[in-house]
This record gives structure tokens, sequence and C-alpha cells, in this order.
């Protein structure tokens, strides 16, 4: 299996280096072999071409069987000019590779309940929830947009635009994903408000006529948002636009504490999928060995499971090993408690692979 591995910046050499490790390992346990192939993306890239997604990266991508990424951007690129940031890389990559549905997963390990941000009796439900975002439409790539001089002043502005395909082809993921796990899918848009969530809606529910085993629900987003924190167990599965679930997954993530252990997987037809820590490039870390790599190797777990060859043995393999090693007490300092064994970034990858 050819994996293209995309460090990107900041922590993002540290932790995907420890990613590697593991798949390595675990390629030698199942007897897969995986054979990895470096490309820039991101402030990376802009330094040493000048463009934060070269053409050379695309190309190596759509001739993987999946992509690997860590992080892209950090305050030595916030200065220029917005079309060559490094977020342009990253939004151009998931553009170009058409991953339209992005899977954040947002659970609590039950080891750091702790880090939990969340009253006592609201953990104690228990948060096991899985953002579906779709990832390549919506305000991020709608035209027109820009920033225009009108009538003496500048003004700026997107278009929060879908068609029907986009809708229907997320809401789908979004009801398939929900028949893997609890079987309950909450749509979340603001139909009160938006013409382009009341098509959201109208879709969704089209969709929905497919999948009678489903509980499906509609909540508008500052519903959604708040009952995110009130009661995070009452969700399963939420499906939703990419602005909206660009939100509400940071904040499905934090809750539980520890965004340093959340992965992700972005999904489209035909290409590779990519996979990445939901976290970012944490420059004020990098360098320091002190980066928390469980996010990225969970999303080595989530690559071998969503992959077109069924590879769930290996992966559950990686997800134990992880479990194991908190169980055992190893902590980087973002998750750090009490009489923990404090380990920095390769120390947390000795112990992963130690337990595989
Ligand atoms: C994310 C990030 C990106 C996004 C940024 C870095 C462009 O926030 O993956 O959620 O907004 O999609
Ligand atoms: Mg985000």
């Amino acid at each position: 299996m050819k994996i293209c591995v995309m460090p990107g910046d900041g922590i993002g050499k540290e932790i995907v280096g420890q990613a590697v490790r593991v798949l390595m390992r675990v390629g030698e346990k199942f007897g897969i072999g995986f054979e990895t192939e470096e490309a820039l993306l991101g402030g990376a890239a802009i330094d040493a071409t000048g463009s934060p997604l070269p053409e050379a990266t695309v190309s190596m991508c759509k001739a993987a069987d999946a992509v690997l990424l860590g992080a892209v951007g950090g305050p030595k690129w916030d200065t220029l000019d917005p079309s060559i940031r490094p977020e342009r890389g990253l939004l151009g990559i998931r553009k170009a590779l058409g991953l339209f549905a992005n899977l954040r997963p947002a659970c609590l390990f039950d080891e750091l309940k702790h880090a939990c941000y969340l009253r006592p009796d609201i953990v104690a439900r228990g948060i096991d929830l899985l953002v579906v975002r779709e990832l390549t439409g919506g305000a991020y790539f709608g035209e027109p947009k820009g920033i225009e001089k009108r009538d003496g002043e500048k003004v700026g502005f997107n278009n929060m635009i879908y068609s029907e395909h986009e809708i229907r082809r997320i809401a789908k993921v979004g009801f398939e994903a929900a028949l893997k796990r609890r079987r309950k899918l909450c749509s979340v848009d603001k139909a009160n408000v938006l013409d382009v969530s009341r098509l959201w809606r109208e879709i969704v529910l089209e969709v929905a006529r497919d999948y009678p085993e489903v509980e499906l629900s509609h909540l508008y987003v500052d519903n959604a948002a708040m009952q995110l924190v009130r009661d995070p167990s009452q969700f399963d599965v939420i499906v939703t636009e990419n602005l909206f679930g660009d939100i509400l997954s940071d904040e499905a993530s934090v809750i539980t504490g520890s965004i340093g252990m959340l992965p992700s997987a972005s999904l489209g037809e035909g290409n590779p999928g990519l996979f990445e820590p939901i976290h970012g490039s944490a420059p004020d870390i990098a360098g320091q060995d002190k980066a928390n790599p469980l996010a990225t190797i969970l999303s080595v777990a989530m690559l071998l499971r969503y992959s077109s060859n069924d590879m769930a043995a290996p992966a559950d393999a990686i997800e134990a090993a992880v479990q194991k090693t908190l169980s055992q007490g190893y902590r980087t300092g973002d998750i750090r408690e009490e009489g923990c064994k404090l380990v920095g970034c390769t120390g947390m990858g000795d112990a992963v692979l130690a337990n595989l």
C-alpha cells in the first residue's frame, strides 16, 4: 500500500514521524507492505517552492492509496497574501482530491475523563459522537467571493451555496455512518434563516426515505452548539455543511478535553482518502519533542479502517495499543495529570510501539 506522507508545519514532522513508525510496525505484524513517500504542503511547501500546494504534491497524492497529513500553518506565514497562505494548500488538496466527506469522531477515553471540560454528571453519560462535515462546498468555495469597493466603501462577501447532488452525497455518508453506529443522525442547518439550509433540509429528508432504520432529527446550528455542551450524550452522528461543521467539530472535540487525541478522515469517491489529526500545527511547542502524537497515530487507524482493502484488524490493534498506553499512565503535556508517566512525542510513540 502506497502512503503519501505530508508532515506539513510546526509539530507536523514530529507527530507524523511517530505515526509512520506505528504504520510500519503494524505492517510487519499483519504482513502488509507499506511504502511511504513524502510530499510538501503548507508552509513547508511555500518555503521550498513558493506555493502552498505544488503540482507535484497533487500528483503524488493522486498516485497514492492514502494520504497521511500532519498539520499546516504557523506565524511565519501569517502575513502572506491569503491566496498563498498554508491553509490554501489544505483547502486545495481537499478540493483536488474531491474529499467531500470529513469524518471527525469525538469520544471520551475512559482514562482521560478527568480532562473533560464538562460537569462530572454530564461526563458520566458519555461522549461518543461523529461529526460528518461537508468539506468541498458551502462558503469555503462558493462564488462569487471577494472584497471590493461599492459606493465608496469596501464590502466583503462569500457565497454559501450547495447543489442537490452535494447535499445528497454527504447526507448518504451521514446515514451510512449512523447505520454502523447507534442509528441516530442529527442534521444541522439554519433553515429558519438561510435558503441554502432549506434546500439542505429538503434533500436530507429525501435521502432519509432510503434509511428507515435511522432515527433522523434536525437542529438549527445555534441550538446544536448549545446542545453539544449541555448534553453531548444525545448525539450519535451529526451531519452538516462545511462552515457549521468546522465550528461544531472544534467544539465537539475540545469538550472531550483532549484535542490532541482526535483523528479525522476526509473521503471522496475514487480518490485516496486523507487522514489527519484534528488539531493544528502548535508552533509554540514545535521541535521540542513535546507534542502528543496520538491523534496522528489514531489517524493511521482510520486510514486502515477506511481504505478500500478491509484492514479492520490492524486498525483495531492500533486503537487497542493506544488505549493500553493510556491505561499504563503515559501522558504527554496536554493530557498530563498527577502521578502520570510524563513523556514527550517520541516517548509516547515508543510506548505505543511496545504495546503493539
Ligand atoms: C480544519 C481547519 C481548516 C478549515 C483550516 C486550517 C483551513 O480549521 O480542518 O478544521 O477551516 O477547514
Ligand atoms: Mg477547523
